[in-house]
């Protein structure tokens, strides 16, 4: 009875892919901002570097003998060198005239002479990083400017990035596995009081309609609430119709009854035989419609209690002698003899007595219906430990094989009814009840001649 669930997305899912959507945004986010920084920093430690070198270049430069004197302390370039293997230029101008270095290095930023001025340019095909000063010496009486530029390539740099960048990526991957199994995590936890409460609801007994009384977290109240009302509700009505049906039954039986005995007292009073024939089809047509009443009731019963399936442990080798007992006087009325046979050991399963009883009896009843007169019907209850099975045979016309599809559905009687009275609900009734028991009802003519077989299915209970 439960329909297909129509689904749309996950809240696992979604919230899942959201967490790891911000965790990889995240982890992006820091490698970009470390990165930017450490080449940020690493920068600014070279032109600190170049700086240091020029200034003692520049330092180093004096006037001796009125000329120029240029000795490059060795810790000028030294000091670079510290850093990484990456190549270092200079030069030294003298009133924008070449002294010595190289002479190719590209000019540098124009400025004040007080300024230290960096450049980046390519030189050589390389990057390069270029930092320029200049003093004024007074060299024989004139002033004169002093301008010393000092420039290194920039593979180190280069490379420290490239090494920092490798670490916080690492750290990033780290970051993001760490975020995307709290994730996970977070999910699971987030959606297990919904689990937890699909699971106490589903666990419950087809006739258990009481509130969830479990404490569930705030957002979820509006739904138990809703579910609480809604089974309130179900209740409600499950009851009133309950009581429908026995009020039905009772309604629709009792005057049939009353009627029948009337008219049995009638037949006893009337003498002509015409009349007597007359009233005895009354009698015949109010036991049809007492029983269609009975079978139409009997599968609004069915149809009701196998979605309130009442589960107690049922044998079937009761249920079998009891609906032979049952039937036998009808049996009697066309000499039909019912054979009875029993396994050793009770073949207990669980499920609803009425129910079961409703279907044997069912079964039972064609049998009897369909046979000619003067014949066996069979009935053989067996089980094996794991599966029961009622069997009940005829030796009638048997089931027309092209029908036996249709023959379960409710009102559909078969070509082979002539004369016998009906509303096609027996197999209808059998089907659902072995259905609503996961069992199954099979339909089938006996093998060794004429005559139709039925039986029915069960799983047993373990004992
Ligand atoms: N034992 C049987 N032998 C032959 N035909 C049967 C037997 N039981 C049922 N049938 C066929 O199956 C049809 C449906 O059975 P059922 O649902 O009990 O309806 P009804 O007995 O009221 O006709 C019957 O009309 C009949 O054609
Ligand atoms: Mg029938």
């Amino acid at each position: 009875m439960t329909g297909a669930v129509r689904k749309k997305g996950s809240i696992r899912r979604r919230l899942i892919i959201q967490l790891l959507g911000g965790a990889a945004l995240l982890a992006i986010l820091m490698f970009v901002v470390v990165r930017l920084y450490a080449r940020d920093l690493a920068a600014d430690s070279q032109d600190e570097i170049l700086s240091a070198s020029v200034t003692s270049i520049l330092d180093a430069a004096a006037v001796r003998n009125g000329t120029l004197a240029l000795d490059i302390p060795y810790s000028a370039f030294s000091m670079l060198g510290n850093v990484s293997d990456d190549r270092v230029f200079y030069t030294v101008t003298r009133n924008d005239a070449f002294v010595t270095g190289y002479q190719d290095l590209p000019t540098p930023q124009q400025g004040r002479i007080s300024e230290t001025r960096f450049r980046t340019a390519t030189y050589r095909d390389v990057e390069i990083r270029m930092v320029t000063a200049a003093r004024r010496l007074s060299i024989a009486g004139v002033p004169e400017v002093v301008e010393v530029t000092v420039a290194q390539t920039r593979d180190g740099l280069r490379q420290t990035l490239n090494e920092i960048s490798r670490t916080v990526a690492m750290f990033g991957i780290g970051f993001f596995l760490l975020a995307a199994f709290l994730g996970v995590l977070a999910a699971q936890s987030a959606i297990g009081p919904l689990r937890q409460l699909a699971g106490s609801v589903s666990r419950r007994g087809p006739e258990d309609l009481r509130p969830v009384t479990a404490r569930v977290p705030e957002e979820m109240a509006p739904l138990v609430a809703a579910l609480n009302s809604f089974m309130s509700r179900l209740k409600a009505s499950l009851t009133r119709s309950e009581d429908l049906i026995a009020e039905a039954a009772h309604r629709v039986r009792t005057p049939l009854a009353t009627v029948r005995t009337q008219a049995e007292i009638t037949l006893r009073r009337v003498d002509k035989p015409e009349n007597r024939q007359a009233v005895r089809e009354m009698i015949r047509a109010i036991d049809e419609s007492s029983r269609a009443a009975g079978q139409l009731l009997d599968h609004a019963m069915v149809s009701f209690r196998s979605e309130h399936l009442e589960t107690k442990g049922v044998d079937l080798c009761r249920l079998a002698s009891d609906a032979v007992e049952r039937l036998r006087p009808m049996a009697d009325l066309r000499d039909i003899d019912i054979e009875l046979t029993l396994p050793g050991e009770p073949q207990i399963l669980r499920g609803d007595a009425i129910l079961l009883q409703s279907a044997l009896l069912n079964l039972l009843d064609n049998a009897i219906k369909y046979s000619p007169t003067d014949s066996t019907v069979r009935v053989v209850v067996s089980g094996d430990g794991t599966a029961g099975r009622v069997m009940i045979r005829d030796s009638g016309k048997g089931f027309a094989l092209g029908e036996l599809k249709t023959l379960t559905q409710r009102f559909v009687r078969g070509g082979n009814t002539s004369g016998v009275v009906g509303s096609g609900l027996g197999l209808t009734i059998a089907d659902e009840v072995a259905r609503a028991h996961g069992g199954s009802l099979k339909l089938e003519n006996a093998k060794e001649g004429i005559g139709g077989c039925a039986s029915l299915s069960f799983l047993l209970a373990s004992r």
